[in-house]
């Protein structure tokens, strides 16, 4: 099985388990590791609202819980008619522990529709530069 491939059945096996009780609307995420290692997580919600999390959010700190800091591909599979790519929140999450390598699939249930960057998906973004000025 290629990696594309686990990482789709990953996030399509936590999508499922997404708790979605307020927007109905189920998101699955999983990182494949610069490490080889798999991570993945769904979207949880909360009934204070602000306290949900994202898949992004939760398959990052899987892997970071796991030991591991760079993403070599992470894939996110959500439904709709439109492409449908991370929010802001999590494009910055992602930054923090991608490459410029690192591949970011977009994908829907038919498959992946779009493969991208962070530098694509976050332009001009706030990063350790900026901190050291
Ligand atoms: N959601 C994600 O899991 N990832 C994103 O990048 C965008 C939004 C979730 C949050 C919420 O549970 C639901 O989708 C609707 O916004």
């Amino acid at each position: 099985m290629n990696n594309i491939h686990k990482l789709f059945e990953l996030a399509e096996a936590a999508r499922k388990n997404a708790h979605i009780p307020y927007s109905h609307f189920a998101v699955g995420a999983a990182i494949l590791s610069q490490e080889g290692h798999f991570y993945s997580g769904c979207n949880v919600e909360n009934i204070s609202y602000p306290c949900g999390s994202c898949a992004e959010t939760g398959a990052i700190a899987s892997m970071v819980a796991g030991g591991d800091t760079q993403i070599a591909e992470i894939l996110i599979l959500a439904e709709g008619s439109e492409l449908i790519t991370p929010c802001g929140a999590c494009r910055q999450r992602i930054k923090e522990f991608s490459s410029p390598q690192t591949l970011i699939h977009l994908a829907n249930s038919s498959g992946v529709q779009k493969t991208c960057t962070i530098a694509e998906l976050l332009p001009l973004a706030f990063a350790e530069k900026d901190l050291m000025k």
